[in-house]
């Protein structure tokens, strides 16, 4: 089995566990602050196990989770399948192709995925053409350390981590990424992944809005 498959398998069934300490400290507290305004027609891409799944209001009235590695998404299928009131739609799609017309969606999720798919800014271009006018992206995202030494760490590390970690990027500055993409950042909060190693705890979560 080639080593990507192999890593693929080991991280859809080791994920939901691994992140259990660091759900409980801060990210299920986070990820029901970012998601409380999802609305509409909703798209998450990288939905992995589907942990946001639970989180999404009632005022959403399609959900579409795109997940392009197969392994995850056996286990996002497993949870989706789980009786809910909600119509809930699962892709392969990748980030930076996504097989819908332009204004698909009102709110479009993005959490702790901007730093592993393979082009930010065309990831980035994609979401921005499927929302509708003044639509919400909604992030949390781990991303660049402020601290210099910290920051050279991650340089050093980013390939051997990457390969661990589903190519996991260390050092993206997804905020900067963000409003170059022509979104208006509507709210951003800071604060460290309590738990986390420091060459991934810098966090960002918010919403950005595409313009009127
Ligand atoms: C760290 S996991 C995050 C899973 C989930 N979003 C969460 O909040 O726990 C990163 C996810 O991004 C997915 N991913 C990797 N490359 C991607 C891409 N190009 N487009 C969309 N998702 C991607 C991975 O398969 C994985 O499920």
């Amino acid at each position: 089995m080639p080593i990507k498959k192999i890593r693929s398998y080991l991280m859809a069934k080791s994920y939901d566990f691994a992140m259990q300490s660091t759900e409980q400290r801060c990210l299920t507290r986070w990820r029901k602050e970012i998601l409380a305004t999802a609305h509409g027609d909703l798209l998450e891409i990288g939905a992995g196990t589907g942990i946001n799944l639970r989180h999404y209001p009632v005022e959403t009235s399609h959900i579409t989770l795109s997940e392009p590695d197969a392994q995850m998404r056996k286990q996002l299928m497993r949870k989706v399948a789980k009786p809910n009131d909600k119509q809930i739609e699962v892709t392969a799609w990748g980030a930076e192709s996504i097989d819908m017309p332009d204004a698909s969606y009102d709110t479009i999720v993005s959490t702790l995925v901007l730093c592993s798919v393979s082009c930010q800014q065309t990831s980035l271009q994609e979401i921005y053409r499927l929302l509708r006018p003044s639509g919400s992206l909604l992030f949390m995202e781990h991303i660049i350390s402020d601290n210099p030494t910290i920051m050279a760490w991650q340089r050093r590390i980013e390939p051997l981590w990457s390969f661990c970690a589903g190519d996991c990027r260390l050092t993206r500055n997804t905020a900067a990424a963000v409003t170059a993409a022509g979104f208006n950042i509507e709210w951003l909060t800071e604060e460290p992944m309590l738990g986390a190693p420091a060459f991934v705890n810098r966090t960002i979560r918010g919403v950005a809005k595409k313009p009127d």
